[in-house]
């Protein structure tokens, strides 16, 4: 299949490009959200958009459960604060992880996840099913399914919802309460709204170009 997207003047490259980095550079991660809905055609936009992730043999090893549902964002709540609490109180985490993290002032308290209008989960899939019914292992999936989940992250931002990159692990407990099979793993948990009114963010800074790329 022949494939020539347009060739664009360098000027309108760069104008592109640094727009784009602009609005990216403006994305955070959110962790106070506004009840506000958020109807559902957002949610499958950014899902597809996740789909068009490059993937190793292109098996796309990824899938996405999604709710507004408050039960079901209850029980979600109720079993990640368990392990958060074995995280942050039980001493879980061991103590250079505790510090890598203090700067951020992250507790096992995950009350957005009953405020924020949807969950999404991202599953990873270490094998799939061949149409004869064995089974088939794919390969490259964390790559594959972190760049399809920093896809998911781009096109919320676009929309002008936020997300948290949230990993309340161990996350064996996703897979049971959206029944997914053994052959998946839990990903990454996405809150996914608008920030609060009183939504603050920590003051970090990001690398600057030099410290993270070195042209030979
Ligand atoms: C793989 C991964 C796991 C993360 N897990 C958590 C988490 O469990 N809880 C949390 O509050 N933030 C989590 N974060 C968010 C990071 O703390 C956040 O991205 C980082 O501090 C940079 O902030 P920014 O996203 O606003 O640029 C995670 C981020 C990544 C990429």
């Amino acid at each position: 299949m022949k494939y020539q997207p347009p060739r664009l003047p360098i000027e309108e490259s760069l104008t592109r490009g640094e727009e784009f980095f602009t609005h990216m550079n403006s994305r955070r991660s959110v962790r106070t959200f506004s009840s506000d809905p958020v109807p559902k055609e957002c949610i499958e936009l950014a899902i597809r958009t996740a789909n068009t992730a490059p993937s190793g043999a292109h098996q796309q090893p990824w899938f996405f459960c999604a709710t507004n549902d408050p039960a079901l964002k209850h029980r979600i709540r109720e079993a990640a604060e368990i392990e958060e609490r074995e995280n942050y109180e039980g001493g879980r985490l061991p103590p250079a992880w505790r510090n890598a993290i203090a700067h951020l002032g992250t507790n096992s308290n995950k009350e957005y996840l009953d405020i924020v209008p949807w969950i999404v989960v991202c599953f990873a899939q270490k094998s799939h099913e061949l149409d004869d019914g064995t089974t088939q292992k794919n390969y490259y999936v964390n790559e594959s399914v972190g760049l399809a989940c920093g896809m998911f992250i781009a096109s919320l931002h676009t929309m002008g919802l936020s997300t948290l990159t949230h990993t309340p692990n161990p996350m064996g407990f996703l897979s049971e309460i959206f029944e997914r099979p053994a052959t998946e793993r839990p990903f990454i948990l996405f809150p996914v709204g608008y920030p609060a009114k009183d939504c603050t963010v920590p003051d970090l800074e990001r690398k600057e170009l030099d410290q993270i790329l070195k042209i030979y």
